[in-house]
């Protein structure tokens, strides 16, 4: 059991705001706080150079912290600033032939389509949509049917950042590895939600975020990279820390997943990453997943009893985001604001975060609710009540 009483005293932000916004940006935990509060004081005192060797041990932990709660190595991580920069590290090193396809899901991020569309113009490659089922979740019979030896690279979103699907990665991965094709994953909004174990998964890449459903700070994220592609894999930029300098001519690219870091980086929010992550696994992933699917699913049956509202989620699964639209004599930005001045944090997801969905759904700005475990019942009753009497 989840001591919920505990984990609110251990959250400053719960005295703010009722906040329901865990797949934006959710509260920390204040050991979080105090981790990034410490490395950044000592920094202060010390020198950032200095801080960084003293606490060198610690600092190094957080690979096997995030190798761990995903079933990596430690070698096989790199820290990144966010998960785009992470899923762009993995994407844009991927080698893929001119004419090569890349199959991708209908809820696939912003940032990861124009990236994709980048490297059609740029390489010649061809973007494949694969078609999701009657439920709205990606359709795996199609997928198979779809692979033929022109299909470069599997990239999909587990969960879509516009609302509850929860795609089927796993069996993504048991149809990329049953035709050796690279697959890359987009778990950003999955991690700190629920279990994600890359062997499993059969992932070869994977990125997440630390800000969302972690708990992390801002600023934060970590790439995921089979074993086998370190032997191979060269990254688009690289600096004298990803492949230091042997020789007046001559690089060489460190043997992990570190050669997609630079140099420089935010220790003090690595730590924070770290505590983060511990924090959640001290609770339990799954524990912690079971309570995000009761509120959020309390969320959904309150927010269905008003006329007014339209749920959006589609798929099977659905996960911690329920996103839905209201009338459309509403402006969604003008209600996000007046349910802020009243003490609720709701957020907004415009179409063209997910435009292939949006445009199939012929979805308009959606608002989201997104409560983690910190939240209670009586926390969603309230909002849903108080979003009730603006409409
Ligand atoms: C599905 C999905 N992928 C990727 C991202 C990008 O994450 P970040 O902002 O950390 O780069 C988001 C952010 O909302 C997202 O929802």
């Amino acid at each position: 059991m989840i001591d919920i009483e505990k984990i609110r005293a251990e959250t400053p932000g719960i005295n703010f705001s009722t906040h329901l916004l865990a797949c934006g940006s959710s509260l920390m935990p204040q050991s979080v706080v105090d981790v990034i509060l410490e490395h950044t004081q000592l920094e202060a005192l010390m020198g950032g150079y200095e801080a960084e060797e003293k606490k060198i041990d610690e600092l190094n932990k957080v690979y096997e912290t995030v190798a761990e709660h995903i079933g990596a190595k430690s070698h096989e991580i790199a820290l990144m600033e966010n998960s785009t920069v992470a899923w762009s590290h993995a994407f844009y090193a991927l080698p893929l032939k001119s004419g090569s396809r890349i199959l991708t899901s209908e809820a696939e991020y912003a940032a990861n389509y124009v990236a994709f569309l980048q490297r059609a113009k740029r390489d010649n490659l061809k973007i494949d949509i694969v078609p999701s089922d009657q439920n709205g979740t990606l359709d795996i019979n199609v997928l198979e049917d779809m692979i033929d030896e022109s299909v470069g690279l599997i990239a999909i979103s587990w969960i879509p950042t516009n609302g509850g699907l929860v795609n089927p990665a796993e069996k993504v991965g048991q149809v990329a590895k049953k035709y050796n094709i690279p697959y890359l994953l987009d778990a950003c909004q999955a991690a700190g939600q629920m279990s994600i174990n890359v062997k499993k998964i059969e992932c070869d890449f994977l990125s997440a975020t630390g800000r969302k459903f972690l708990r992390g700070p801002r600023g934060t994220g970590f790439l995921y990279i089979k074993e086998k592609w370190l032997d191979t894999i060269e990254p688009v930029m690289i600096d004298h820390f990803g492949a230091p300098w042997v020789e007046k001519n001559v690089y060489e690219l460190r043997q992990d997943a570190r050669r997609f870091e630079t140099w420089e980086n935010s220790y003090a929010l690595r730590a924070g990453l770290g505590e983060a992550i511990n924090y959640a696994e001290k609770i339990g992933i799954d524990l912690i997943h079971e309570r995000v699917q009761l509120l959020a699913g309390e969320n959904r049956k309150l927010l269905s009893e008003i006329k007014k509202v339209q749920i959006r989620d589609i798929g099977m699964e659905q996960c911690g985001i329920i996103s839905f639209s209201i009338e459309e004599k509403h402006n969604p930005k003008n209600i996000v604001n007046q349910m802020s001045d009243a003490g609720f944090a709701i957020g907004l997801v415009d179409p063209e975060s997910t435009l292939i969905d949006s445009e199939k759904r012929n979805l308009p700005t959606l608002l989201r609710m997104a409560p983690h475990y910190y939240n209670t019942v009586d926390e969603i009753e309230k909002a849903v009540k108080q979003l009730s009497l603006l409409l």
